[in-house]
């Protein structure tokens, strides 16, 4: 699995010299993830195991382990520690993504038929708790009561940011929701991946406290990119269903700028997008007039603070450092 460059962001790449290779470092530590969150989903029920490996297996670009990875590198943790949080932090994002899918109406992830499409729904939700439930076991094998506390207070974070998402469809979130709502689906979740990195860490206290602000600012600039492939990229090459989001009638980012941009006022766009004909017109506009692209410019804001928030914390910045701004850019630096 390699991330590629999207050749649309590629003329608004920071000035930052990403001198190192982030993925290439942390490969070897990724394999012995995947070979851990692998042996820690089995059900014992042939037809959901091999279901459940097939989304495993599918990938995913592995981006909030590797936070934990590159934190743990740069705070000097015990590598087997960081793993067990790792795949913790990789398993409760699967478990998080076999219910979105349910939610979201989606058919497909990661390349193939979502876990609901196979099996009935009511075994769907039960298999994403039996995930959640794995992933608190490994959150707890680290052996710190702090670490465990994240998890079950970023569980918390992402249910009440579904549920807001939930509540406010077929509605023009205001900026204060929208970030709120990305917070709770995603930010919160990476924050949680570098505030456990460096609670297993040898570092003070502010460290930890801007590792996590490091990784709140990438989750919040992720979920953005996320908001603009959407409307930008493809259904092929980010391997779940495009132009999703509008069509079940969540509003983000690109919306907005849209709305912004050509002076709709909420009520005529909810109008709009509620006659199916002209949903998928708005949905073209959204890409053909630009205001995806505004939502990139935004993502890369806050990406710009991740970097300074981490040269504040890491006065002298090692390789691994290095590497974390490295994947920070790529965060949004991506068309999948
Ligand atoms: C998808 O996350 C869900 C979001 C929070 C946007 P990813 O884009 O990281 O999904 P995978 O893990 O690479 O499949
Ligand atoms: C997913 O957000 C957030 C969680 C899984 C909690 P999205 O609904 O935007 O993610 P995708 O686009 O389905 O991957
Ligand atoms: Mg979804
Ligand atoms: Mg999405």
């Amino acid at each position: 699995m390699t991330l590629a460059t999207s050749p649309v962001v590629e003329q608004k790449r920071s000035t930052t010299p990403l001198k190192f290779s982030w993925l290439e470092t942390i490969q070897g530590d990724l394999e012995k993830l995947t070979q851990k969150i692998r042996s820690a989903s089995f059900l014992e029920d042939q037809l959901l195991d091999a279901a459940v490996q097939m989304i495993i297996e599918g990938g995913g670009k592995r981006m909030r382990p590797a936070v934990t990875f590159l934190v743990g590198r740069a705070t000097n943790a015990s590598f087997e520690n960081i793993l067990s949080v790792a795949a913790s932090v990789e398993l409760l994002h699967t478990a998080t993504l076999v219910h979105d899918d349910l939610v979201d109406n989606a058919n497909e992830r990661r390349g193939v038929p979502t876990l609901h499409q196979q099996i009935p729904l009511g075994i769907t939700v039960l298999t994403g708790d039996f995930l959640f439930a794995q992933a608190a076991a490994l959150a707890a094998e680290a052996d710190n009561v702090r670490v465990v506390k994240v998890f079950a207070d970023t569980l918390v974070s992402i249910v009440q940011g579904e549920i807001l998402q939930a509540k406010t469809r077929w509605q023009v979130p205001s900026m204060d929701i929208y970030e709120r709502r990305i917070y709770g689906k995603t930010a919160a979740l990476f924050e949680a991946a570098a505030l456990s990195g460096s609670i297993l860490g040898d570092v003070e206290e502010d460290v930890i406290q801007a590792s996590a602000a490091f990784g709140r600012e990438i989750g919040l600039a992720f979920q953005i990119v996320d908001d603009a492939l959407d409307f930008v990229s493809s259904t092929e090459k980010l391997g779940k269903p495009a132009g999703n989001d509008l069509r079940q009638g969540i509003i983000t980012l690109p919306a907005l700028k849209y709305m912004e941009a050509q002076e709709i006022t909420p009520k005529e766009f909810i109008e709009t997008i509620k006659q199916p004909e002209l949903l998928e017109h708005v949905i073209n506009e959204i890409r053909e007039t630009g205001a995806a692209r505004l939502a990139f410019d935004d993502a890369r804001l806050y990406i710009q603070r991740a970097e300074k928030i981490l040269y504040t914390a890491f006065q002298t910045p090692t390789p691994a450092v290095e590497h974390l701004v490295n994947l920070a850019y790529s965060a949004i630096d991506r068309d999948f």
